[in-house]
């Protein structure tokens, strides 16, 4: 099995995406030993932003092809991804490629792999809470992935900047979530 295991935190080590995304490749590897392991640290080494240029070159989208599980360590900024992931699924959504419009509308060529994404949120979001109308994070990855034929799986904490003990709480749940990824 082929793993890519992209990041996207600017905060280095106290990130709690990357802590996650971490724990969610560890699980996934726990009794594989002959798994692949492809890592991008889109912090430390940023695609550019997209240009006409950039889309003659197809390695990222030929390295997230290649990949049986793909985890994303996803922080929200501004309510949304930050914009060295954007950059990424830029190069994904690839019509012809992750996602085809036939007659009856699009469809996903992706399908067959498994996407998990550790999202951390500062604040909630769940239905019906008053900042749900602004959660532009977990709806926009689930909407790219379903449009390439994926469903992804989320591993989420959040309330992270509510409080340190809340932080330390919602990681710590999120960290025991990952091992019910491994089954
Ligand atoms: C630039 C920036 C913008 C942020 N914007 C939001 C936001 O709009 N909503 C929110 O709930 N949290 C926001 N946060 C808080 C982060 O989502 C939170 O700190 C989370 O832990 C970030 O993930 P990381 O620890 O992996 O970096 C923001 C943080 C930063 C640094």
């Amino acid at each position: 099995m082929t793993i890519l295991h992209i990041d996207a935190s600017i905060n280095g080590e106290n990130s709690a995406s990357r802590a996650i995304s971490r724990s969610i490749v560890d699980q996934l590897t726990i009794d594989r030993r002959d798994s692949g392991l492809v890592y991008r640290d889109l912090a430390a080494e940023p695609l550019p932003h997209l240009t006409l240029e950039a889309f003659a070159d197809t390695s990222v989208l030929e390295e997230f092809l290649a990949a049986d599980a793909v985890v994303i360590g996803a922080p929200m900024y501004n309510f949304t991804l930050p914009t060295q992931l954007k950059a990424w699924i830029d190069r994904i959504l690839v019509a012809g490629q992750t996602f085809r419009y036939t007659a009856n509308g699009p469809e996903g060529l992706a399908g067959g792999k498994r996407v998990i994404v550790a999202l951390a949120r500062g604040g909630f979001y769940e239905q019906g809470s008053p900042a749900s109308a602004l959660e532009h994070l977990e709806t926009y990855l689930r909407g790219i992935f379903n449009f390439i034929g994926i469903e992804p799986e989320f591993v989420a904490a959040d309330g992270l900047n509510i409080s340190l003990e809340q932080r330390r709480e919602s990681i710590d749940l999120a960290l025991g979530e990952t091992v019910r990824l491994a089954a």
